[in-house]
């Protein structure tokens, strides 16, 4: 299985000091930070596009962006070029998975699937994965408390998936929710309350990444 890494989310960073919080963060440990990225339509909320990831990528962390649009295929080629690592498509944004998840990898990019609390697990039959992500919650705001059913969920997707792949999970995940996320299977844990939400975020970032046995 590839080796647990926590991915901070900037969803719940002060934006005034965007790229000062993600140094600490990386500084920190952590090498891989989340992108939340919301079009007013698939989820409420706006949130950001390509430009934070080009600011972001020239500090090093591999950057894994979670695309939260309708008809995610057609913003890949832009966040590919702003320099995501990692492109997130949600399962129910697009009737084209399987184009869509070709294209991410075709873009230079590992590609993620994301299932929402109610999408069964089945949907990730059929397509090749880099990542496979349980929304842990339902998307759209930072903030809310880890759904308890979604451990089963991680455990069926990490046993559809195999050991090879990463199975992330995203939405509530804190020091008390990752151990238990990881024993179910997870290895990228996403945190952005829990983190960027705290008065000392690397030392919140210490305590989720020992609980889920990062480094
Ligand atoms: C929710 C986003 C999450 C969000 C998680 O729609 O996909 O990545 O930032 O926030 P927390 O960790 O606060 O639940
Ligand atoms: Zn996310």
């Amino acid at each position: 299985m590839p080796a647990p890494r926590i991915a901070p989310s900037i969803l719940s960073a002060d934006f005034g000091r965007l790229r000062a919080q993600v140094e600490e963060i990386i500084g920190a440990g952590a090498s891989v930070i989340h992108i939340d990225v919301m079009d007013g339509h698939f989820v409420p909320p706006l949130s950001m596009g390509p430009p934070v990831v080009s600011a972001l990528r020239e500090l090093g962390a591999m950057l894994d962006v979670h695309l939260m649009v309708e008809r995610p295929e057609r913003q890949v080629a832009d966040f590919a070029s702003a320099g995501a690592d990692q492109i997130t498509i949600h399962a129910e944004a697009t009737p084209h998975v399987h184009y869509a998840l070709a294209a991410i990898r075709d873009a230079g990019c590992k590609a993620g699937l994301a299932l929402n609390p109610g999408t069964p697990v089945g949907a990730l039959e059929g397509v090749e994965l880099d990542c496979a992500v349980v929304m842990t919650v339902n998307p759209g705001w930072g903030g809310q408390a880890f759904i308890p059913t979604s451990l089963e969920k991680v455990r069926r997707v990490r046993e559809l998936v195999g050991p090879d792949v990463d199975v992330e999970v995203d939405g509530g995940v804190d020091a008390r929710t990752a151990g238990p996320c990881a024993e179910a299977g997870a290895t990228l844990f996403v945190a952005g309350s829990a983190i960027f939400g705290q008065a000392d975020p690397a030392a919140a970032y210490a305590a989720i990444a020992a609980a889920a046995g990062a480094s």
